[in-house]
């Protein structure tokens, strides 16, 4: 039910996802200059963006992991989120960037950052891949924002269907009439 008049389904292709990835890893850049930026990936969706974000950057970053889950629907996050793993490494003091694949309600980011911020970082900030800003709950600044989409599902570069299709190298959506 999610598709409106005279829209396709999202098509992002691997040249645009890297070419706007160039970008955000230029802008990281400029912002850390003279600092070391410590780059969280959040899993699973975020990890071939953070795999190629990280590359990206040309100077000394530290990376980190975690994982966060939410309780109930798959596909619609409910704001109760769980902790499934944890950092490995302290961010006090730290110039901290949260690695997302998409921001939706905004829920999940909502939680990790009241987390991340209670760690006292030096700097926090958020890098998504994709954002979804027509179903916003909480209010929620990207940093590094790639792409701005419509209210549909995609799936492809670290987004699943169902735990599959993380592999493919592109961003579409599903065909209408086969979600929700
Ligand atoms: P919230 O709503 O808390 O949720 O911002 C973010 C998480 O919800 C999942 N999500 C999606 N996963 N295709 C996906 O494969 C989508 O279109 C989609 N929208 C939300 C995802 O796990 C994300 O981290
Ligand atoms: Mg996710």
């Amino acid at each position: 039910m999610s598709h409106q008049p005279g829209q396709g389904p999202v098509q992002i292709t691997t040249e645009e996802i890297q070419a706007r990835i160039q970008e955000l890893a230029r802008k990281i850049e400029a912002d850390h200059a003279g600092r070391v930026p410590h780059l969280i990936c959040v899993l699973n969706g975020a990890f071939p963006f953070f795999a190629d974000l990280v590359r990206a950057i040309q100077m000394p970053v530290t990376v980190d992991f975690l994982q966060a889950s939410s309780y109930g629907d798959a596909q619609e996050s409910t704001g109760e989120v769980k902790l499934v793993k944890d950092l490995q490494f302290p961010i006090k003091d730290r110039d901290v960037i949260v690695v997302e694949d998409i921001v939706d309600t905004g829920l999940t980011l909502k939680y990790l950052m009241q987390y991340l911020e209670g760690r006292h970082p030096s700097s926090l900030r958020i890098a998504s891949l994709l954002s979804k800003p027509s179903r916003r709950k909480a209010e929620i600044t990207i940093d590094y924002l790639g792409f701005t989409i419509p209210n549909a599902y995609v799936y492809g570069f670290g987004l699943d269907r169902a735990q599959l299709d993380r592999n493919l190298p592109f961003i579409t959506s599903e065909e209408p009439g086969s979600d929700e």
